[in-house]
C-alpha cells in the first residue's frame, strides 16, 4: 500500500568537494555550488507540503578539516547563504531553525543565523533545520548531562527514565523523527547524523553529487520512499496475527 508523503525529510549533503574535484576546482568552490541545491531543495519541499527538512550542514567532527575550509563554511557560506535568501526563505513562509552546539559557532554567524530565526519564528510552513555543529553523539550526550542534573537535585528519579524523557531533552524536542533520510553521493552511512531520531528512518543513498541534486532527485526519493512498507517493529498491515 502506498504510503503519505514524509512528514519530515532529513539530508545529509555530501559530494561537494568531489564536485570541485572534478571541475579541477577548490574545495570551497563545491561547498559554494551547494547553495543552489539547498535553495531549490527548500522550495521544492514547501511546494510539496512537507513539514520538516534538516540539513546536516556542519558536524561536530567537521572541526577537523583544514581551518580555511572550516572558516569558510561557518562564517562567509552561512552568513552569506542566510543573508542572500532570508527574504525568499520568509516570503515562502519558512521557520528557519536550528540544531546542535550553535554556541561554539563564529560569533557574527551566529548573530545572523540568530536573526533569522527570530524574524521567522512565526512562520507556519516548512520548518528549515540547520544540523550547524551537530552531532547525534553529542546531542545524547547533552540529553544524558541534562538528565542527570535533574536527577541529582532530586527532580527525577533514576527508575523514571524513558524514551519520552530522554525525547524531551533533544535539541528539538518538538520535531517529529525524520520519515526519511537522504546521504548524497552514494556513501551509504549515518555519520551521526540525527542518530536517535532516525532509528526507523527510511533511508536512500542516490549516487548524485549535492550540488548537482535536485527537484526531480527528491522526487525520486520521496517516490522510492511512498513504495516502502514502514512497519517499526511490527508486522505489515497485511500479514495475519
Ligand atoms: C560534504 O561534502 C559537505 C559538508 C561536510 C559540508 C556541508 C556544507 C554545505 C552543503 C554547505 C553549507 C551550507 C550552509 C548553509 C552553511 P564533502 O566536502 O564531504 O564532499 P566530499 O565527500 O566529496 O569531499
Amino acid at each position: 500500500m502506498a504510503r503519505g508523503m514524509p512528514r519530515h525529510i532529513g539530508i545529509i549533503m555530501d559530494g561537494n568537494g568531489r564536485w570541485a574535484r572534478k571541475r579541477g576546482l577548490p574545495r570551497n568552490e563545491g561547498h559554494r555550488a551547494a547553495e543552489r541545491a539547498i535553495h531549490d531543495t527548500v522550495e521544492a519541499c514547501g511546494q510539496l507540503g512537507i513539514g520538516y527538512l534538516s540539513l546536516y550542514a556542519f558536524s561536530t567532527e567537521n572541526w577537523s578539516r583544514p581551518r580555511a575550509e572550516v572558516d569558510f563554511i561557518l562564517g562567509r557560506l552561512l552568513s552569506g547563504f542566510i543573508r542572500r535568501n532570508i527574504d525568499d526563505l520568509d516570503r515562502q513562509d519558512v521557520r528557519l531553525r536550528a540544531a546542535g552546539r550553535t554556541e561554539d559557532l563564529p560569533g557574527r554567524s551566529l548573530a545572523v543565523l540568530v536573526k533569522a530565526m527570530e524574524r521567522t519564528a512565526g512562520n507556519t510552513g516548512l520548518q528549515l533545520i540547520l544540523a550547524l555543529n551537530y552531532g547525534g553523539r553529542a546531542e545524547l550526550v547533552d540529553a544524558v548531562r541534562s538528565v542527570a542534573e535533574d536527577v541529582r537535585e532530586g527532580l527525577v528519579s533514576a527508575d523514571r527514565i524513558d524514551d519520552d524523557l530522554i525525547r524531551s531533552r533533544l535539541y528539538l524536542p518538538d520535531v517529529p523523527d525524520p520519515d526519511l533520510v537522504i546521504r548524497t553521493s552514494g556513501e551509504m552511512r549515518l555519520s551521526n547524523f540525527l542518530l536517535w531520531q532516525s532509528a526507523y528512518s527510511e533511508l536512500s543513498f542516490p549516487e548524485v553529487l549535492w550540488p548537482d541534486f535536485g527537484r526531480s532527485d527528491l522526487e525520486a526519493a520521496i517516490a522510492d520512499y511512498r513504495e516502502r512498507d514502514r512497519r517499526f517493529g511490527g508486522l505489515d498491515s497485511e500479514s495475519d496475527s
